[in-house]
């Protein structure tokens, strides 16, 4: 049986790795809708982009949710130093045919949640305000999520302060209360995101010639603005992409449970998460924290699997269906 999935996202290039491999799994995963949130830009372009994704994959049909504009309390960062103008610097995507939904990001999780026969995983590949707002607003959904796999936070430092990750600096109170809501998780932070480094060798299993290979190579091909200065190696570190690996493969990522609290005080350590690694707290676990992946093994995976979004059977069927 499938996993039926909503992706809430911010893309962001690599949110956009992200979304076309949950998209080429079709086998495996059923994504049941994107929602958008602002972070790596803000959230009338993250829609705009996570349509003209959906749009690269023929895969249109998924419907997309346009959700909050800022997060709960913060002022709103964006990332456009990192990811350009448009969130998805490299890929030069035609603007999308379809519109998003008219429906709120927050109103869909809540509707999908409570109607769907089956649970739900929440993949979380942005600042976590459409997916905090929906658990105080319909604490009853909590019943209907299998589980949430973030991208988020750091067991060492960050990446947009020397505390914090971008996503949980972002939007701090969200996060606290995700990670407060008893829920089970799997967090993908930092520290194994930057082990997945989309280095030269890495790269070539894609196709640079596919209608899909294409924009990704060349998305990942472009200088890193700040190089491997900003932490990791140089070449583009694909956080979010683990989030959909962890699930497709969780034999290639290794983990333990643990205590994690977000720190949500103005000063310098807000959003960072502390993340109870070696159990010192004998706080109850409220998460399970990877630590390390195969990240050869999962690049190899990935392009196998987003080159099925090239194959012209799969564009055939999606363009019939
Ligand atoms: C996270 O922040 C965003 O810029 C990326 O898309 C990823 O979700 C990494 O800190
Ligand atoms: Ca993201």
């Amino acid at each position: 049986m499938k996993t039926r999935v909503i992706i809430d996202t911010d893309p962001g290039q690599d949110d956009a790795l992200a979304i076309l491999l949950a998209l080429s799994a079709d086998a495996v995963l059923d994504v049941a809708g994107v929602t958008t949130v602002a972070g790596n830009v803000e959230v009338a372009q993250t829609s705009v982009n996570a349509l003209r994704i959906c749009q690269l994959a023929a895969r249109g049909e998924i419907p997309v949710y346009c959700g909050c504009a800022q997060p709960i309390l913060r002022p709103l960062h964006t990332a456009e130093f990192i990811c350009g103008p448009d969130g998805l610097a490299g890929m030069d995507l035609a603007p999308p045919r379809q519109a998003a939904q008219a429906e709120h990001a927050v109103s869909f999780l809540i509707r999908e949640l409570r109607d769907s026969d089956v649970n739900l995983t929440i993949c979380a590949l942005g600042p976590l305000t459409n997916i905090a707002l929906a658990l105080l607003q319909a604490p009853d959904v909590k019943a209907k999520i299998d589980r949430l796999v973030i991208m988020g936070g750091a067991r060492d430092l960050g990446n947009i302060t020397a505390a914090a990750e971008f996503n949980f600096f972002v939007d701090p109170h969200a996060a606290a209360v995700v990670f407060n809501a008893g829920l089970p998780i799997t967090l993908c932070p930092l520290n194994v995101t930057y082990q997945a480094v989309a280095t030269l060798a890495r790269l070539k299993d894609f196709d640079p010639r596919g209608a899909v290979g294409g924009p990704i190579v060349s998305m990942l091909m472009r200088e890193r603005p700040g190089g491997a200065a900003l932490g990791g190696d140089a070449g583009h570190p694909m956080h979010d992409p683990c989030v959909i690996a962890w699930l497709l493969w969780p034999e290639l990522f290794e983990g333990r449970d643990c205590h994690v609290v977000i720190e949500t005080a103005e000063g310098p350590t807000v959003g960072r998460s502390t993340i109870d690694w070696w159990a010192r707290s004998g706080l109850p676990t409220n998460a399970h924290v990877i630590g390390t992946l195969d990240a050869d093994a999962m690049f190899a995976r990935i392009a196998q699997s987003v080159g099925l979004l090239d194959a012209a059977p799969f564009r055939q069927a999606k363009a019939l269906s």
